[in-house]
């Protein structure tokens, strides 16, 4: 059987337009699912939109509108950037769907029936405008009175239920242990583990002051907390109520990846897995919290007009390509524990010098020189490769361990190394001077073959970050899409005799234009 491989992003609000945060994560969910594909791995690539709460209720109301009519036109959006972007999820969740609903108040009966919900009750400080509660420390920051309309907050109480977090420490700081790459970077587990030491308060999971959710089951009073809703996304769109090998998603669970921002790691490190544990089903094999786009060197904000919204990354796209906007995300974006700052100078430079100096040119150099020397034709190797085929070997090995720990930005690296090794065994070796005689022209067709299929190894290597440009390259030199892996990316493949035509990939962009 093939072997599976699933990833999902968070499930994003509606109340929000989509920009770089949510096509940030989304992005690197979709490289790794094409790396996967081209692997021959069967892929489920999960995403999708978060439609219950408080906040989308709020919103609606400020627009005149039903909470669904305002979740379907946002969701709407969402699903039509993803097609903008090329981004290949396999499926799209919307948590106002019925076989979410549905699943998700089987599950929430499961919980009950196992013991680990109760009805407990709240006291805190309430806001009646604003129908919300504030915490003791936000009360006395805005001395006991509304934010908002600077009405005293009143004591409020109420009944709700609980999960049973706090029983689950143990087994949490176990599963921790045991598993010392279950949350990534390590920055991110250690502040996790960090926070477990300090002891579990139990969650409240249902809600009573607002109606916008999916009810509690047995108690139409309440409605499921949104978070606790959200995060069963990633089972219900498995429909995994049925986890049986009947049901022919269920081979997809558990997820090799949850990708998150660094913000809501909280909830899928700790509170989900409790509630898997709870329901006695398998935990996500890992979770990646990566970290902050900011901009121009500041905090993201729509007064400061550095936001990079929609408009603004299609501006870029226009501009550079979308193989351009990709690579900037994935191999410049906050992937690991540092915030990453959105330059439009760094942009620039990126692009200019891994894609038109790097990628395009040693390609372009290498093919160009056969279409000269060689009449457009791939030249026979009588060297065999030399030490080329293992270096090619281990650059596809590198690359394949990295995409595995989802280290997307060294498996990006692996392919340029190999790039910039061609470049100076070419400069080294000066194939262009040594075609003037004609005694060398078994090393000059060596030289160059050796250099083209590194090359098409290394553009191989680069599918999954800048997908337009690469496929398009291979299929210039005859490469089948479909073939299996272990021959695409092995040495040999380009036949002597094969046509090959010059190639122009990205384009130099002018400053003053950018
Ligand atoms: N609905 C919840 C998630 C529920 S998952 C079961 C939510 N939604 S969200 O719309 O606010 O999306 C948050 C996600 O967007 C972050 O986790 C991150 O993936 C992405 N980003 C939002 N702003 C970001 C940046 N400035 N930089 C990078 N990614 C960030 O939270």
């Amino acid at each position: 059987m093939t072997r599976t491989a699933c990833i999902t992003t968070p499930i994003y609000y509606v109340n929000d337009r989509p920009h770089i945060g949510h096509i940030f994560t989304t992005t690197l969910c979709d490289a790794w699912a094409r790396a996967m594909r081209m692997q021959q791995r069967d892929v489920f690539f999960l995403t999708g939109t978060d439609e219950h709460g408080v906040k989308v209720e709020k919103s609606a109301a400020e627009h005149n509108v039903s909470p669904q009519s305002w979740a379907d036109t946002n969701a709407a959006e969402f699903q039509r950037v993803l097609s903008l972007f090329q981004l290949t999820n396999t499926d799209f969740i919307r948590t106002t769907e019925p076989r979410h609903e549905r699943q998700v108040q089987a599950f929430i009966e499961r919980l009950q029936k196992s013991g680990a919900l109760y009805k407990g009750s709240f006291e805190g400080w309430y806001d009646e405008g604003q129908e919300e509660y504030l915490t003791e420390t936000r009360a006395k920051e805005c001395e006991y009175k509304s934010s908002i309309s600077g009405k005293p907050l009143v004591r409020a109480q109420e009944q709700n239920w609980y999960f049973k977090l706090s029983a689950f420490s143990d087994r949490l700081k176990a599963h921790f242990e045991s598993h010392p790459h279950f949350v990534q970077p390590s920055a991110r587990m250690n502040e996790v583990v960090g926070r477990l030491r300090e002891g579990l308060q139990d969650v409240p999971m249902t809600r009573t002051n607002f109606t916008w959710g999916i009810p509690m089951p047995g108690d139409p009073g309440h409605v499921i907390y949104v978070w606790i809703d959200a995060l069963f996304n990633y089972i219900t769109a498995l429909d995994y109520t049925d986890a049986s090998e009947k049901n022919p998603r269920a081979r997809y669970w558990p997820a090799d990846w949850h990708v998150i921002g660094k913000e809501i790691l909280w909830f899928h490190a700790v509170i989900w897995p409790a509630m898997l544990m709870a329901l006695e089903l398998p935990l996500p094999t890992n979770i990646h919290a990566h970290s902050f786009w900011i901009s121009e060197g500041k905090k993201m904000s729509k007064s400061l007009g550095n936001f990079i919204d929609l408009p603004t990354i299609e501006s870029y796209i226009a501009r550079y390509g979308l193989d351009a906007w990709r690579w900037f995300m994935l191999t410049r974006g906050p992937i690991d524990a540092t915030d990453a700052d959105f330059r439009a100078v760094a942009f620039h430079e990126t692009y200019t010098a891994d894609l038109v100096n790097t990628v395009g040119n040693c390609s372009s150099r290498v093919t160009a020189m056969i279409v000269k020397t060689f009449n457009g034709q791939m030249p026979q190797d009588i060297e065999r490769g030399g030490a080329w085929p293992a270096r090619c070997q281990q650059a596809v090995a590198d690359w394949e361990k990295h995409f595995a720990q989802f280290q997307l930005a060294d498996a990006a690296d692996d392919a340029m190394k190999l790039l910039r090794e061609v470049d100076v065994f070419i400069n080294q070796t000066e194939p262009f001077k040594l075609a003037k005689d004609p005694a060398q022209r078994e090393r000059v067709a060596s030289i160059l073959a050796q250099c083209l299929e590194s090359v098409r190894i290394a553009l191989l290597l680069l599918e999954p970050f800048l997908p337009q440009k690469m496929s398009e390259f291979s299929a210039q030199l005859g490469m089948a899409a479909d073939a299996p892996w272990n021959v695409r990316s092995q040495w040999g493949q380009l036949q002597p005799g094969a046509a090959v035509t010059k190639v122009a990939l990205y384009p130099r962009v002018e400053v003053d234009k950018a």
